[in-house]
């Protein structure tokens, strides 16, 4: 990574040259949707790890495929930019689907939705036993599972939904599969934090923008503000500050997702608005804001663009992008569909830009 500070008369610029990052966690939609999301990300990052929570579901290998397709057509003239995709775990997902992604060259991790946690879950897994057979495949083949991190029970809290997670699916499967890669989605606590610590190589979390800027204060600031509802929701401030601790440390176990997660302005300003924060269009500043304001611009890169892909086993990126400190205002929204698309910090400045 390279800092430049160039003081020139009375103004000083402060530009970072680092290897292009990659996206761990995004959600880009499907079909008429796709050409108002993908080319965000392509112009950021130079792969993705795409979310499988279509409706119906991408369950298959082949549904997979057909996805990576309908991406990379509108994936932006001369852009290279890779969509890595994964299937949707269901109780009934059979471990011999897991050869065929392997062998699909292009099918790099499996999902875990617990059913009803989030946005498009129903499918998902009822009770995390029943995949065994699969997880095992998983294993064997050392393919990465990636977590949803929430129990659904209604009667527990929804702030602390994370912790009984750990508490109750994570550590028992732990302990059925030993070297399984996990990936701890978008992580919100400091019980997450040190859950990750705690354990060996296999275990691994990715962290978004919005939970490291934000703490839940942010959802009721003034009245109702719905773009800063996801799932798993915002949390305290001690819990904004382990993760800003954990992604900022330069500990291999942490690297960037963004969970970028589109829905349209009007399914997000509802009566029951839809879990999902946009932030494709500025990740990679909202990251470099964060990691500034922890004096820690120089951890940036290896969380952006390398642990991530060591982690996967794919190789690192090699072309470079640059940030320069410099103030510009966020669009208050972008064309979505018929409508709108409101993205994280609208109408706000930020204080770095993609050059
Ligand atoms: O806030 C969220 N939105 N959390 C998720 O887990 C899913 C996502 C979505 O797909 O909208
Ligand atoms: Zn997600």
């Amino acid at each position: 990574m390279i800092i430049i500070t160039q003081e020139d008369e009375a103004l000083i610029i402060m530009q970072i040259t680092i290897i292009r990052p990659d996206d761990w966690h995004l959600h880009v939609r499907d079909d008429d949707a796709l050409k108002y999301t993908v080319p965000f990300t392509a112009h950021q990052f130079s792969r993705a790890i795409i979310m499988p929570n279509l409706t119906p579901p991408n369950i298959s290998t082949s549904q997979a495929l057909a996805y990576r397709d309908r991406i990379l057509a509108v994936t932006p003239e001369g852009s290279d930019f890779r969509p890595l995709m994964t299937l949707y775990l269901t109780d009934n997902t059979p471990a011999d689907e897991i050869e065929k992604a392997r062998q699909s060259g292009h099918v790099v991790a499996v999902k875990l939705y617990p059913a009803g946690a989030t946005t498009n879950s129903d499918a998902g897994v009822t009770d995390i036993t029943k995949c065994y057979k699969t997880l095992e495949a998983l294993q064997k083949h050392n393919m990465p599972l990636l977590v949803h991190g929430e129990v659904t029970d209604p009667d527990v809290d929804v702030f602390d939904r994370e912790k009984q997670f750990i508490d109750k699916v994570l550590t028992p499967t732990r302990k059925a599969f030993p070297e399984l890669k996990i990936v701890f989605e978008h992580i919100t606590t400091k019980d997450a934090v040190d859950y990750v610590l705690a354990e060996d190589k296999f275990t691994a979390a990715t962290i978004t923008p919005q939970h490291l800027l934000y703490n839940r204060n942010a959802i009721f600031k003034g009245g109702i503000r719905p773009h800063y509802y996801c799932l798993p929701v915002l949390k305290r401030e001690e819990h904004r500050v382990a993760l800003n601790k954990a992604a900022s440390s330069g500990n291999t176990k942490f690297f960037l997702g963004t969970d970028s997660a589109p829905h349209a302005q009007n399914r997000k300003e509802s009566a029951c608005g839809c879990a999902g924060i946009f932030s494709a269009p500025l990740a990679i500043e909202l990251y470099a804001r964060a990691f500034d304001a922890n004096n820690a611009l120089d951890k940036l890169e290896g969380f952006a663009s390398f642990y991530g892909a060591d982690f996967y086993g794919i190789e690192r990126n090699t072309e470079t992008i640059t940030l320069e400190k410099k103030d510009w205002v966020v669009p208050d929204s972008y064309p979505f569909l018929d409508g709108e698309i409101v993205p994280l910090h609208a109408g706000e400045t930020e204080s770095w830009q993609l050059v």
